[in-house]
């Protein structure tokens, strides 16, 4: 695996590949990523993965600094999964100026769900990913459904700017007790950890009472956060959406997902599930 710091580096070896596909990661890789990396692998002649946390997707009182830098165990998995290239610049390589132009969805995606209780997170996002579609210029560029409403982000913004790439998904990786796999459930100590495969019981749980015909969405809602609230969770929200647009869904629409952000002690995890 070629390892590049700089945007120069990367685009040159870039020019010598064939079909390529991206996958964009801020690093701290478990088996969710890397099956992005196989996906990658599979429809792709070259794949590049990327490694670079981004300030601007950060809040000033979230977890930029703390978030998990493990570059040499996160090299050793890429080279076993087949990676070719690792674009893993520094901060004044991306932003060696402050950065003055933004990617600003709109607010009916970016302001809702995560980006209510976040606000400024996706246009950080959209940003960063934006510029890392200019810089490696791949035919594909996969982005895992745990972060369900980035990829709706990432997928319209994509559409708007006539971008000539594919966005592809990859499924969201589980431990065995249905906890989704996230970089920030390192931070988890052991009591919370056992409770954290809640969060995706409770989502098992409302999607069978809405496969089952229950069509009160807000109770259902409502009983989700109160049973993780229950159990010493702060809950931001459990919603029932639309997948397509993530907007509130009425009792006749199909084609749902639902979605759940809570914080267990300082640990604030997101899932969903589609129905
Ligand atoms: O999902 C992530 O890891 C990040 O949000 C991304 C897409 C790499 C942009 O920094």
């Amino acid at each position: 695996m070629q390892i590049h710091e700089t945007i120069a580096g990367l685009r040159a070896a870039r020019k010598a590949a064939g079909r390529v596909a991206l996958v964009p990661t801020m690093g701290n890789l478990h088996a969710g990523h890397i099956a992005l990396m196989q996906q990658a692998r599979e429809r792709a002649d070259a794949v590049i993965a990327t490694i670079f946390v981004n300030r601007l997707q950060f809040r000033p009182d979230e977890d930029f600094e703390s978030y998990p830098r493990t570059f040499a165990a996160d090299c050793e998995q890429l080279v076993a999964a087949g990676v070719d290239h690792l674009f893993a610049p520094d901060e004044a390589e991306m932003y060696p100026q402050p950065q003055t132009y933004h990617i600003e969805p709109p607010p009916e995606q970016a302001n809702i769900l995560d980006g209510a209780f976040r606000p400024g997170h996706f246009r950080g996002v959209a940003t960063v990913v934006m510029k890392l579609l200019q810089i490696a210029q791949p035919d594909l560029a996969l982005f895992g459904k745990k972060d369900y409403q980035q990829l709706m982000v990432i997928r319209n913004m994509v559409r708007d700017f006539n971008l000539p790439v594919e966005v592809g998904a990859g499924e969201t990786v589980r431990a065995a007790d249905g906890l989704a796999l996230s970089s920030r459930n390192g931070y988890l100590s052991a009591a919370e950890r056992a409770e954290a495969p809640r969060l995706y019981r409770v989502l098992v749980k409302l999607s069978a009472a809405v496969r089952g015909g229950v069509r009160d969405f807000a109770r259902l809602e409502r009983e989700a956060m109160a049973e993780l609230d229950e159990h010493g969770w702060q809950t931001d929200y459990v919603a029932l959406r639309k997948k397509l647009d993530l907007q509130s869904a009425s009792a006749q629409d199909s084609g749902l997902v639902v979605l759940a952000a809570a914080r267990l002690g300082s640990t604030r995890l997101i899932d969903n599930l589609e129905l």
